[in-house]
């Protein structure tokens, strides 16, 4: 494992878990019989890293549960025993929320993959949150209904998974992000209690907002065990353009542009110069590779509105320097041409060893100075970094292009990102907007929030989870209250805890 100051991961012993013993694991073998818990290398290797580059780390066991009540056994016996559990979907993660610490017992939850119950009368979804979230929208479509939220790995993530993190994507512009689709949730608390959240009442006001809270939590506050999620009409229609500009700040103006006329594409997507290059390289879709930017722009609704808002969009890229258009003419071309974004990442990741990809993003207003500083930044420390991303939200995804076996160029890497964030929060932006907080940004987060809010984040953590058995560690670090070498020991641990130790 690259040792880099990002990953901040405590060693097991400096919070105080338990070696997974003989003895625990015959007793995670008894609640979920032993050919569900995986404790050979081969199996704790390919559970020891998401999608984020650069974190790697061996989990303790790896467990598949077969039902809420065995999950909720899991959670009793982590905090009786000692041990922390960090429960995962796909593992596609771009922060490392499902990456485990030493000793860590991973929950797998992506063979809980069943639909429920699609309910056309109050046009809501029961879901497991193993269901993959392309699965899910074609199940849906198939009934005329429609699931908006769309991750750009929505072939392979899974729902638990984007509601741990409140996963955006590419219809984030009109639609907005998955917390505004959760309805209710059955979650295991950290204490091992199950409870049901929210319903299918579309106005529920009873209480505190649990479901939200739970929403994006990153694991840390509890592990879903069913997810009610909110449908809306499948739009009538749907137009797909690419749009291809000679600069790169004129595609940012066209994107204000489209904005401020109050038209509402489903998605507003950009790829800078390289990114294009990396995925005509990759897909062949025939792009012409000279051009600075291209601009995915979907429109959906009544067929009158969409032709009428796709006229507009189009004259307005025009005005503003577009210098080359491609309008799907069907549903198979529209898909092609979809992929010329959706492919991004992919087709980046193919160029160098290692890809880092981050969600730095800003006031939408904000792109165009944002890009222009990023591309500073990258000529500045001598990086190949590709530009993509959501650009009608204002949700960027630097992306550098580099090789962990080079500690320098790792370094310059780091040292950039560092420099993005600061600029993210300076223009009011944020360190990130889809992919979670996790390992990677947990150094930043204090920067953004101020520390207030992250003593009220510990706090809360603490009251919720005061054994700290939910992937600890993410999002923000325990604090130790006193200084010195803590204890190895776990009776010594306890005393220590008990004397408040962590905060
Ligand atoms: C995307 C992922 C990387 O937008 O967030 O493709
Ligand atoms: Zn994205």
């Amino acid at each position: 494992m690259v040792d880099r100051e990002l990953l901040l991961f405590m060693p097991a012993s400096s919070i105080f878990f338990a070696m997974l013993s003989g003895e625990i694991l015959s007793k995670l073998a008894s609640i979920s019989s032993s050919s569900n818990l995986f404790t050979s290398p081969e199996d704790k290797i390919a559970y020891s890293y998401d999608g984020t580059p650069l974190l790697q780390q061996l989990p303790g066991a790896v467990i598949r549960p077969r039902s809420a009540e065995e999950v909720s056994q899991i959670v009793r016996l982590a905090n009786q025993e000692g041990f922390p559990l960090v429960a995962r979907g796909s593992g596609s993660g771009l922060s490392g929320g499902s990456v485990p610490l030493e000793d860590s017992v991973i929950i797998l939850m992506n063979h809980w993959n069943r639909i429920l119950e699609i309910d056309e009368q109050n046009l809501t979804v029961w879901v497991e949150p193993g269901v993959i979230t392309g699965q899910l929208h074609s199940a849906v479509e198939a009934r005329g209904l429609f699931y908006p939220p769309d991750p750009g790995s929505a072939a392979i993530c899974t729902i638990g998974g984007n509601v741990a993190e409140n996963a955006g994507g590419l219809r984030g512009l009109k639609y907005g992000v998955t917390k505004d689709y959760v309805m209710g949730l059955e979650a295991v608390l950290a204490n091992g209690e199950r409870v049901r959240t929210g319903g299918k009442s579309v106005k529920d006001v009873a209480g505190y907002n649990l479901k939200d809270w739970l929403v994006g939590s990153e694991g840390t506050l509890g592990i879903f065990t069913k997810i009610l999620l909110r449908l809306v009409p499948k739009p009538e229609t749907a137009t797909t353009m690419l749009v291809f500009f000679d600069r790169l700040s004129d595609s940012a103006e066209a994107v204000s542009a489209i904005i401020a006329s109050r038209i509402t594409p489903a998605a507003l997507e950009f790829l800078d110069n390289t990114t294009i290059r990396c995925v005509e390289d990759y897909a062949r879709l025939g792009l012409p590779t000279n051009l600075e930017a291209l601009l995915m722009i979907e429109v959906d609704g009544r067929k009158a509105v969409v032709d009428e808002d796709a006229d507009r969009i189009l004259s307005l890229c025009r005005k503003h320097g577009a210098s080359m258009i491609n309008v799907a003419e069907n549903e198979q071309d529209a898909q092609r041409l979809k992929s010329a974004r959706k492919v991004a990442f992919a087709a980046l990741a193919r160029i160098r060893p290692t890809t880092i990809l981050e969600d730095a993003t800003v006031p939408r207003s904000l792109v165009a100075p944002m890009l222009e500083f990023i591309q500073q930044v990258a000529r500045k420390r001598n990086l190949t970094f590709g530009n993509f991303g959501h650009a009608g939200d204002g949700n960027l995804h630097p992306t550098c292009l580099t090789d962990e076996r080079d500690e320098k160029e790792i370094h310059a890497a780091e040292a950039a990102f560092e420099e993005i964030f600061e600029k993210a929060i300076e223009l009011g932006g944020t360190i990130t907007g889809e992919h979670g907080t996790g390992l990677t940004k947990k150094k930043f987060l204090e920067r953004q929030v101020g520390s207030a809010a992250v003593e009220l984040m510990r706090e809360i953590k603490r009251v919720v989870d005061p054994n700290a058995i939910l992937n600890p560690g993410k999002i923000f670090s325990p604090k130790p209250r006193c200084e010195g070498p803590l204890p190895g020991n776990r009776d010594q641990l306890q005393k220590f805890l008990d004397q408040g130790a962590f905060v």
